[in-house]
């Protein structure tokens, strides 16, 4: 199977922060966000893999800062790494102030997608080849946040968690 960039897998999704969509202090709700981070990233992984996909794990999640009522909210994901049949997807989230046009970030998240076939059993994705540095910098942290979801998952015996042992010890 032929290796992908991450610029491959980018999927890149502008949309408005609405009333429906706000906590009582009018900034958007968590779990709004959380869905359009899980869709955007599906779609990541779907056109790394060209496979079903399913998500696996939410890995990490940062509100950073509030995003208020009538923001212009951009949600980006690209694959960082794949293993066997699993995809980590790295998000970034930017809101743009509406008289300047600058993008500011506003959060981050890291998903977990596993590419399956019609029965729901999970089938090997192509390899990443990271490009830049913050593609590479993500890339070589990657074992190691999947090493610590699956040990959080109770999936993995602390004991093999080798990148996490080279943490600790
Ligand atoms: C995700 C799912 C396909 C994994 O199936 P499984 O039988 O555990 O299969 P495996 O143990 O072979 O795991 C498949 C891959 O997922 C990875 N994985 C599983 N759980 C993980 C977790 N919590 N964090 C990170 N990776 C995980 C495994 O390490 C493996 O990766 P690799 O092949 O790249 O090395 C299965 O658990 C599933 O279908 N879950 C429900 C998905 C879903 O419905 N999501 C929407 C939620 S509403």
């Amino acid at each position: 199977m032929q290796a992908k960039y991450p610029s491959d897998s980018i999927c890149i999704m502008t949309d408005l922060v609405l009333p429906g969509e706000t906590n009582p202090l009018n900034n958007l709700f968590g779990g709004e966000l959380l869905a359009r981070m899980d869709r955007a990233a599906s779609i990541a992984a779907r056109r790394h893999s060209r496979r079903i996909v399913v998500t696996a794990s939410v890995n990490h999640v940062a509100f950073n800062r509030a995003i208020p009522l009538g923001s212009v909210v951009t949600v980006e994901a690209k694959v960082s790494r794949t293993f066997k049949t699993s995809m980590e997807i790295y998000i970034d989230v930017w809101t743009e102030d509406r008289e300047s046009g600058t993008k500011a970030k506003a959060n981050e998240a890291i998903y977990t997608f596993v590419a399956v076939d019609e029965t729901g059993r999970p089938v090997e994705v192509p390899a990443v080849e990271p490009q830049t540095e913050i593609e590479k910098q993500r890339y070589d942290a990657a074992l190691r946040r999947k090493q610590l979801s699956l040990v959080l998952a109770g999936k993995m015996s602390p004991h093999d968690a080798t990148e996490l042992k080279a943490l600790f010890l």
